[in-house]
């Protein structure tokens, strides 16, 4: 099947013809069906916007949903992968994924014939990069030459931001402390993405990279998984933190966008998730549209 594992495994067009059907999902211009389809969710992390947003764009959608999460399957028990995937999808028609490797969602898609999805890896969270540019599109006409401006830690939401941005034409620019820059071969590959089109750029100095944006957009300073070092961080990434200093050195028609769970006062504050430039609970919502037209192309709505 046609899997969604990176960002990058869409093209551009891909991305636009999906922003559009998830726009027109949105508003209610068209409406589409999946009758009979059955969506599994293999989850081995807590959710609750992936989780939530991939149920109710499935069923909205007239298709069925089957939760899973590996304390209820043979995984806790050991089953291997590659005969789990070889099961799973015999039952199901599209499997989402959120997993610790994103060796292990490779190995999924290697052994199951049905569409899988990339729900969060280590790697990349390509789901919420399409709800993101959907945000970006409903607050500016054209995505091309927007620069999105990414603050602390190169992750997984990072990688993804800078693969989707460079595909649609966006600048973007990770400032991150050192030592949490996105990996070497995520940047490369969104250098060689964007080419001469616009530009990719990772610096430590947090001031200079607001200075010309137009997205503001923060995640979590330590994923799951990395609770224990959590403390440690806080003092280092300090001056990344989007408050009401950093914005008013920004576009100032800029918008705030964070994919949540939001730590108050750590990587953002209260002031500006409530503030006017705030676009987070628009961005929390448009991961059920954005999905349900993934959902929609993958199984061929109609
Ligand atoms: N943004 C996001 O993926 O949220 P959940 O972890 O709640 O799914």
């Amino acid at each position: 099947g046609r899997d969604l594992l990176s960002i990058a495994d869409l093209s551009a067009t891909e991305i636009k013809s999906l922003l559009g059907l998830a726009a027109n999902l949105k508003s209610g211009s068209i409406e589409l069906r999946c009758p009979r389809k059955v969506l599994g969710l293999l989850f081995q992390k807590a959710s609750t916007r992936t989780r939530v947003s991939f149920s109710a764009a499935m069923y909205q959608l007239g298709g069925q949903v089957i939760d899973l999460n590996a304390s209820v399957t043979q995984i806790s028990r050991g089953e291997p992968t590659i005969d789990t995937a070889r099961v799973l999808d015999r039952y199901l028609d599209v499997l989402a994924i959120r997993t610790f490797e994103q060796t292990e969602l490779a190995k999924f898609a290697q052994y199951a014939d049905i569409p899988v999805i990339n729900a969060l890896t280590d790697l990349e969270h390509p789901c919420q990069i399409l709800a993101d540019l959907l945000t970006i599109q409903e607050n500016f006409d054209d995505l091309a030459g927007l620069t999105l401006t990414y603050l602390g830690d190169g992750n997984n939401v990072a990688h993804s931001l800078m693969l989707g941005c460079a595909l649609v034409g966006m600048n973007v620019i990770v400032a991150t402390p050192i030592g949490y820059q996105p990996d070497e071969s995520v940047t490369q590959q969104a250098k060689a993405i964007a080419g001469d089109r616009s530009q990719v750029l990772v610096t430590q100095d947090a001031e200079a990279a607001v200075a010309k944006a137009q997205v503001l957009y923060t995640d979590v300073w330590a994923s799951m998984g990395q609770e224990d070092s959590a403390d440690a961080r806080i003092p280092l990434f300090q001056a990344y933190q989007i408050n009401s200093h950093l914005i008013k050195q920004a576009d100032p028609n800029a918008i705030v966008l964070h994919c949540l769970p939001a730590h108050r006062g750590e990587e953002i504050t209260e002031e500006v998730i409530e503030g006017s430039q705030s676009r987070i609970w628009d961005q929390a919502e448009n991961r059920l549209h954005a999905q349900k037209a993934l959902l929609a192309a993958l199984l061929g709505g109609v």
